[in-house]
């Protein structure tokens, strides 16, 4: 894949080093060992280690990867760029993977942006007017573009056309300018914030899902064998019951257990040593870690399991209610531990099971 180094400079934010060094595109920093976003420069680092370069090296998310072999063949096969994608999926799941993945399989060059760093319309202007034929214009977290902003892309988008304002006043005059054809992927955590008009514009529009736990294996032992770490399957099978169904986590997780096995058993990471490894990471066998049970244990003790409002439930573990909305709430919701009732957030009875405890008042199961 091509990288880009020479662009110009629309913003204080924009530089010319890759997604992977640039910590301040980094949006959902979070200092949990369980957490799908991007955490510490040391995961950055991993990241682009571990990072599969092409469709075949991917795991899991078959039909996904089969939609855009067909697209990337068919585009090749015509000599056009491919249709402006967006995936979209909670963090750590391969979208920044897939849209390099896309780049490097048109042989295209990789131009990468985010929502957040594109605050006035010049700021895209300046990176349209750069790209090269073909390329691929990767904005992550698209959905917290300026309005503004967006609405310089859609006839980017359409007709590859941008139109240019020159001047104030009675003077003024608008310019069209002609931009090479190029492919825009977009990434978002979320997609339910993405404006139908811009939304309409895409040409594929996936949603990555949670990874079942023989892939997240797959995944964990691919990236043992790239850092050199021995891992049998049971080991493996073990980071992946806890990694919350995200490759990133089981990364991280296989990093720590490296840390526990190299210090205090020969390197080697068997069954026994990820749990042992794990449980001293504080995290359990569902991949729950401190801030996960103290969510339930306060909704379960403290609120005789609910409904409780978000904003009453997070003060009370104090973490803001964003994190506890992103972060907490979506696996515990998968899991079938919590419900998003009309009134309030509802632990279940397999939440109470799990930590074996019980509200007070109520017999133990
Ligand atoms: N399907 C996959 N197969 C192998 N590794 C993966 C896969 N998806 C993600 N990863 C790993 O997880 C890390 C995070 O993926 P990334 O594309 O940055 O996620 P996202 O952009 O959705 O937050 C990558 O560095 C890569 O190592
Ligand atoms: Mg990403």
């Amino acid at each position: 894949m091509r990288w880009k180094t020479s662009y110009a400079k629309p913003s204080s934010e924009w530089d010319a080093r890759t997604m992977d060094e640039r910590p301040d595109l980094d949006l959902t920093a979070d200092e949990r060992l369980i957490e799908g976003g991007v955490v510490s420069p040391e995961d950055r680092e991993f990241d682009v280690a571990l990072r599969p370069r092409s469709l075949d090296e991917f795991v899991g998310q078959e039909r996904v990867k089969e939609q855009l072999a067909l697209l990337i063949e068919g585009a090749r096969a015509r000599g056009e760029t491919v249709d402006h994608l967006l995936f979209s999926g909670p963090p750590g799941l391969g979208k920044t993977t897939l849209a390099q993945i896309v780049a490097h399989e048109m042989g295209a060059g990789f131009q990468p942006t985010s929502g957040p760093a594109l605050d006035r319309p010049s700021d895209l202007a300046a990176i349209l007017t750069n790209l090269g034929e073909g390329d691929v214009l990767f904005v992550d977290e698209i959905h917290r573009m300026p309005r503004p902003v967006e609405e310089v892309l859609y006839p980017a988008l359409e007709d590859f056309n941008l139109d240019v304002m020159l001047g104030k006043g009675p003077t003024a005059r608008s310019i069209r300018l002609e931009l090479p054809r190029f492919t825009l992927v977009a990434a978002t955590t979320r997609p339910g914030r993405i404006t139908l008009p811009l939304r309409e514009r895409f040409g594929f529009s996936p949603r990555l899902d949670y990874y079942a736990s023989d892939e997240l294996a797959t995944i964990a032992l691919r990236s043992a064998g790239i850092l050199g770490v021995h891992t049998d399957q049971d080991g493996a099978d073990e980071i992946a019951r806890r990694s919350r169904g995200t490759p990133r986590i089981a990364n991280r997780l296989l990093r720590r257990v490296r840390d526990f096995a190299e210090v205090r058993h020969q390197g080697v990471i068997s069954g026994d040593i990820a749990r042992a490894g794990l449980q001293l990471f504080e995290v359990d066998e569902l991949g729950l870690d401190r801030l996960d049970h103290a969510v339930l244990a306060t909704l379960i003790q403290k609120f005789g399991g609910g409904p409780v409002g978000l904003s009453t439930l997070a003060a009370s573990v104090g973490e803001e209610t964003d994190t506890i909305e992103d972060v907490v709430e979506p696996y515990l919701l998968q899991l079938g531990f919590l419900q998003r009732t009309p009134r309030g957030r509802v632990a279940t009875p397999r939440a109470t099971q799990h930590l074996g405890i019980t509200a007070p008042g109520t017999l133990p199961l």
